[in-house]
C-alpha cells in the first residue's frame, strides 16, 4: 500500500484531520442549533474502535494533528478510550498533537485524564463572562459548570485557548472583559466570525453577524495588538496583546479568506469524509472501512476524496439569501 502523503489538487498537504465523535451536544448554542435538533440513530454512529481505526489510517497518510470535536465530544460514552488509545500514535511520534474542542462542560470529569493521555492544549467555546447571556447563546448550558471545568483543566496542566464567536448585539461589548479574563487566567482566545452553517430558525444570521475586522479595529483603540508569526496548524491569525502577554486569534472566513493554506479535512462520526468546511461534497468511507480488514480500500477512498477538495468555501451572508450556505449544521462536523 503506498504511503505517499496526501496531498491535494492545489498541492496543500493534507496534516490536520478534525474527527467529530459524535453530533450531540449537552448544549444548544443559538448559532449552532435549532433547540429541536434531530441527532443520528446510534445505530449509524460508527464505534469507537472504527473511528481509531480511521484516524489511524489517516496518521500513517502522514496526519500530524488529530482534534476530535462533535457535537461535544466529551458526552460520547467512554470517548477517553478512544483519546488514551490514539495516545499511543504521541508516544511513536507518528502524531504531533492530539487535542480536541470542547463546551467545557465535562472538563471536570475528564481534565486530568486527558492531561495523561498525552493532550496538552485543548480550545474551550465561551462566548461570555455573564451567566444569564450564557444560558440565553446555549439554551442548556450554565456557566459555573464551565468555569468548574476551566479551574480543572488549569488544575491538570492544560493549556486552554478560549474560542469565542463574536454576535453581533450579544458579546461585542464583552470582549474587552474576556480579553482581560483570558490575561488574568492564562488563557489565549480567539474571535471567530459566525459562518451561516445549517438552518437555526428564527435566529437570523445576518443579526449575528459581526465582521472580524470592525472588531479588531475597535480592539486597538484599547489594546497593543503586535502581530505574531506564531501558527498552530488551523486557520487563526495571531496578535500578542502587550497588555496581558496573552495571544489572540482572529479566524476570519467571511472577511478573510484563509482557503489557500487549509491543511484540514473532517471526518464525521459515521465516517464520512468532509473535504471542505464550507461545502457538501463528502465521500463515505464507512463503506470501505467495514469492507475489508485491510486498510487498502479504505486508503483508495481517502486518495480519491482529497483528489476532489475544492479551492475553497464560498460563504457569505446578505440580506436576499434566504438559505445558509451550507445545509448542515456546524454539530454534523464541529467546525
Ligand atoms: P487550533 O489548533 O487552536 O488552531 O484550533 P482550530 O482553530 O483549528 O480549531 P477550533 O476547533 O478551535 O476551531 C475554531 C473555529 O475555527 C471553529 O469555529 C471552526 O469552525 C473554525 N475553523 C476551523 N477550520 C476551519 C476551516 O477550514 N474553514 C473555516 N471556515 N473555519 C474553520
Ligand atoms: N459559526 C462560527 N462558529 C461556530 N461554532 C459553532 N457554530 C458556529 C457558526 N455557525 C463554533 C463553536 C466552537 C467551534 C467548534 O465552532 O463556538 O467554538
Ligand atoms: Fe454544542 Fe458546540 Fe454546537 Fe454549542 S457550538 S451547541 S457547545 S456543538
Amino acid at each position: 500500500m503506498s504511503m505517499k502523503p496526501l496531498i491535494d489538487p492545489y498541492l496543500r498537504r493534507i496534516a490536520y484531520v478534525r474527527v467529530s465523535v459524535t453530533d450531540r451536544c449537552d448544549f444548544r448554542c443559538v448559532y449552532c442549533m435549532t433547540e429541536d435538533m434531530e441527532f443520528l440513530p446510534k445505530a449509524e454512529v460508527l464505534t469507537l474502535e472504527e473511528l481509531d481505526r480511521l484516524c489511524t489510517a489517516f496518521v500513517r497518510l502522514g496526519v500530524r494533528k488529530l482534534r476530535l470535536t462533535g457535537g461535544e465530544p466529551l458526552v460520547r460514552r467512554n470517548v477517553m478510550s478512544l483519546v488514551r488509545s490514539l495516545g499511543r500514535h504521541l508516544e511513536s511520534g507518528a502524531l504531533d498533537e492530539l487535542t480536541l474542542t470542547t463546551n467545557g462542560s465535562q472538563l471536570t470529569k475528564y481534565a486530568h485524564d486527558l492531561r495523561a493521555a498525552g493532550v496538552k492544549r485543548i480550545n474551550v467555546s465561551l462566548d461570555t463572562l455573564d451567566s444569564r447571556k450564557f444560558t440565553a447563546i446555549t439554551r442548556w448550558g450554565k456557566l459555573e459548570k464551565v468555569m468548574d471545568g476551566l479551574e480543572a483543566a488549569k488544575d491538570a496542566g492544560l493549556e486552554v485557548k478560549i474560542n469565542t464567536v463574536a454576535l453581533k448585539g450579544v458579546n461585542e461589548d464583552e470582549l474587552d472583559r474576556l480579553i482581560a479574563w483570558c490575561g488574568e487566567e492564562g488563557f489565549d482566545m480567539t474571535l471567530i466570525e459566525v459562518m451561516p452553517m445549517g438552518d437555526i430558525g428564527g435566529e437570523r444570521r445576518l443579526d449575528q453577524y459581526l465582521p472580524l475586522s470592525m472588531v479588531r479595529g475597535r480592539l486597538m483603540e484599547k489594546w497593543t495588538l503586535e502581530e505574531s508569526d506564531y501558527r498552530t496548524g488551523g486557520p487563526a491569525r495571531y496578535f500578542t496583546v502587550k497588555e496581558t502577554g496573552r495571544r489572540l486569534g482572529f479566524i476570519t472566513p467571511l472577511t478573510h479568506n484563509f482557503c489557500e493554506l487549509c491543511n484540514r479535512v473532517r471526518l464525521t462520526c459515521t465516517g464520512m469524509l468532509y473535504m471542505c468546511l464550507g461545502q457538501e461534497d463528502s465521500a463515505d468511507l464507512r463503506a470501505p472501512l467495514r469492507a475489508s480488514e485491510d486498510d487498502d480500500l479504505l486508503v483508495e477512498a481517502i486518495r480519491e476524496a482529497i483528489s476532489r477538495k475544492p479551492k475553497g468555501h464560498d460563504f457569505f451572508i446578505d440580506r436576499r439569501q434566504g438559505r445558509p450556505a451550507v445545509a448542515r449544521h456546524m454539530n454534523v462536523t464541529g467546525g
